[in-house]
C-alpha cells in the first residue's frame, strides 16, 4: 500500500516537474541518460507527465545485469516511451577483449577506464551528438566526487549543457516519491545494490556501507567515475585535471579518446 506524499515532498516533486518543463522549453532536444537506476526511473516518471516528453537513452555496455536491460520493456509498457539503446562499437570491444581479456578491468585503473571508454563513453558521445543538453540522475550525496555537483553546468567534455535536477535530493526523498507514486524500479535495489553499474563491476553493499562501495570496489574511492561525468573529477578544487589517479596517471582526455 503506497504511503502518500507529505506536503514538503509533494512540493519538491512539483518543483522537479516545473524544472523539467523549463528545461524542455529551453532545450526541446534535451535527452535523459538512464542507467535504469532508481533516480532515472523516477526522472522517466516525471518526464512522462510533461506535455511533450523528452527522449531517453540507455548505454547498454554488454555487461549490464539482465534486470537492468529488462527495464527497457517495463518503461515502454508503462509509459509508452521507447528508450534508445546505445551499444558499443563491436570491433573496439573485440580488439580490447582480444588484447586484454574479458576481465581486464580488475587488472588496472587504466584498463578499467579503457573498457569504460569503449563501452560507455564513446556510445555516450554518439548518443549526445547533435543535442543541446542532457539530463542525468546524479545526486550530490552519492559520492565524494559529486559533493559539488551543480543542477546545471556546461559539460566541457561533450560540448553541451548538462542538467542534474536531482542534485540536492537525498536517497530517502527519492525512495519516498518512488513508493508513493508507484514508480517502477530495478529489483537489484532490493537486493543490496544502492548503485548499479555493469554486472562484473558492481557488488551488493552491507547495511551502513557507503552507497557506492559496491562500484569498482577494488579501486580508490576518488577514482570511481567512468568518464560519463568527467567534470566531477576535473571541476573539484585541488584536483588536477590531467592526472586523475596519482598511481595510474591516466589523463581525462584519454578516457574520451574514441
Ligand atoms: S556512473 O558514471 O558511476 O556509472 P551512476 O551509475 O552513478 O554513474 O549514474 C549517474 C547517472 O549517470 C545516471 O543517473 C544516468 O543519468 C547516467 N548513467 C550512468 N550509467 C548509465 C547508462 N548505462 N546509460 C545511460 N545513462 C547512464
Ligand atoms: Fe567495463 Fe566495468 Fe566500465 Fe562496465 S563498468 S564499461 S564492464 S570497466
Amino acid at each position: 500500500m503506497p504511503t502518500p506524499l507529505t506536503a514538503p515532498l509533494s512540493n519538491q516533486w512539483q518543483a522537479l516537474l516545473a524544472r523539467l518543463e523549463t528545461i524542455a522549453a529551453a532545450h526541446p532536444d534535451a535527452v535523459l541518460a538512464s542507467s535504469m537506476g532508481v533516480e532515472d526511473t523516477l526522472l522517466i516518471h516525471a518526464l512522462a507527465q510533461l506535455p511533450r516528453p523528452l527522449g531517453v537513452f540507455m548505454l547498454d555496455t554488454g555487461r549490464l545485469h539482465a534486470q537492468t536491460v529488462a527495464l527497457v520493456d517495463v518503461i515502454r509498457d508503462r509509459y509508452g516511451i521507447d528508450v534508445r539503446v546505445m551499444h558499443p562499437d563491436p570491433a573496439a570491444v573485440q580488439a580490447h577483449v582480444t588484447a586484454h581479456g574479458e576481465f581486464a578491468f580488475y587488472d588496472s585503473v587504466a584498463l578499467r577506464k579503457e573498457c569504460c571508454g569503449i563501452r560507455k563513453v564513446e556510445p555516450l558521445r554518439r548518443a549526445l551528438a547533435g543535442h543541446s543538453a542532457w539530463i542525468t540522475g546524479q545526486r550530490r550525496e552519492q559520492s565524494v566526487t559529486r559533493t559539488e555537483l551543480p543542477e546545471s553546468q556546461w559539460d566541457d567534455a561533450f560540448g553541451l549543457r548538462k542538467f542534474n535536477p536531482l542534485a540536492a535530493w537525498s536517497a530517502d526523498e527519492v525512495w519516498a516519491v518512488v513508493r508513493a507514486l508507484d514508480v517502477p524500479y530495478n529489483p537489484l535495489h532490493d537486493r543490496g545494490y544502492p548503485s548499479i553499474g555493469c554486472e562484473p563491476c558492481t557488488r551488493a553493499v552491507r547495511p551502513g556501507e557507503d552507497p557506492r562501495a559496491g562500484r569498482w570496489w577494488w579501486e580508490q574511492r576518488d577514482s570511481r567515475e567512468c568518464g560519463l561525468h568527467a567534470s566531477n573529477l576535473t571541476d573539484r578544487p585541488g584536483v588536477r585535471p590531467r592526472a586523475v589517479d596519482p598511481l595510474h596517471p591516466v589523463s581525462v582526455e584519454s578516457i574520451f579518446s574514441s
